[in-house]
């Protein structure tokens, strides 16, 4: 009787629960649609980025994001590495070398600017987040983790399921609705998925931006799909290591589980039980 008692008091604790937090939900002004799942080459244990991919996103950053945003903790180089754009070293170097880069102080003390070399960090158009609140009216976040930065759960029951299939790619579906949801024509700052919908950065990109010389679509969902995947890689390079190390990590624990099983079977053979 007590055991049934509290039984029903635990399930109806969980009901009250659920439906708090769906009014909880309902009612919040600055709630936000959860973005759609696209799919990614990335996505799933056998997950790799797409080479071709992360090199039109790369441009996309460079000719349209990068006019705001800083992504310091990106070394230029990195963009020649396996799993990543794959640029060769002689197009990095030629990339690098685009850049102006603050350095010093030399021998009177001085800052200079010099070229860039792949060594370098990603230079940031604005001196500090102040000048470019001061600039643009709020401060563009730095790039280097967004992806990851703007990962969500989507909450219980999903993010258990989140968990079973592997669901990881939240930033990156994130970046990309965002980069579509500006759909008031009246207003270039309301956007569909930012929280509470007035965002600072007026629609930022729209078809034809950019030119794409290997033949995909020059058009909006197109440079979102490709800047996301490429931010996706800036917030996560060993993605594709970490996925390998994984399914060997599962096959080894796999066999492992299967030699216990019979050492155990043999070890208990003869004792009666
Ligand atoms: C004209 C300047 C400008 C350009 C160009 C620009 N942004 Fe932004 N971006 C901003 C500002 C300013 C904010 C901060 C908005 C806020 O906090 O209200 C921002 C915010 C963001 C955010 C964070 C949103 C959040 O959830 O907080 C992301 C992601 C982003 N930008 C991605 C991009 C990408 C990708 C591009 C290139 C396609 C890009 N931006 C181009 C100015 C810009």
């Amino acid at each position: 009787m007590v055991r049934t008692t509290k039984i029903s008091l635990a399930v109806a604790a969980l009901a009250g629960a659920l439906s708090f937090s769906s009014i909880a939900m309902a009612a919040d002004p600055h709630a936000a649609p959860t973005p759609d799942r696209q799919s990614w080459t990335f996505g799933g244990p056998f997950g790799k980025f797409d080479q071709a991919q992360l090199q039109r996103g790369f441009k996309v950053y460079r000719e349209v994001c990068a006019n705001c945003h800083s992504m310091s903790r990106v070394a230029i180089r990195t963009l020649a590495d396996e799993g990543g754009p794959q640029f060769s070293d002689a197009q990095v170097k030629a990339l690098a070398a685009e850049y102006k880069v603050k350095d010093g102080p030399n021998d009177s003390g001085e800052m200079f600017e010099r070229a860039g070399r792949p060594s370098d960090k990603f230079p940031s158009p604005f001196a500090n987040p102040e000048a470019a609140r001061a600039s643009l009216g709020a401060a563009p976040p730095d790039l280097s983790v967004i992806a990851k930065a703007r990962s969500y759960s989507r909450g219980f029951p999903m993010f258990l399921l989140d968990a079973v299939i592997q669901y990881q790619e939240h930033g990156a579906d994130y970046i990309y609705a965002l980069l579509n949801g500006y759909t008031d024509a009246n207003d270039p700052n309301w956007n569909a998925y930012f929280p509470g919908h007035k965002i600072g950065m007026a629609k930022p990109i729209d078809n034809g931006a950019v030119e794409y010389t290997d033949g995909s679509p020059a058009t909006l969902q197109q440079y979102a799909k490709d800047v996301s995947a490429f931010l996706m890689w800036t917030a996560e390079p060993k993605l594709e290591e970490r996925k390998k190390t994984g399914l060997r990590v599962m096959i080894f624990l796999l066999i492992l589980a299967g030699l216990v099983y019979f050492t155990k079977k043999k070890v208990w053979a003869n004792v009666q039980h």
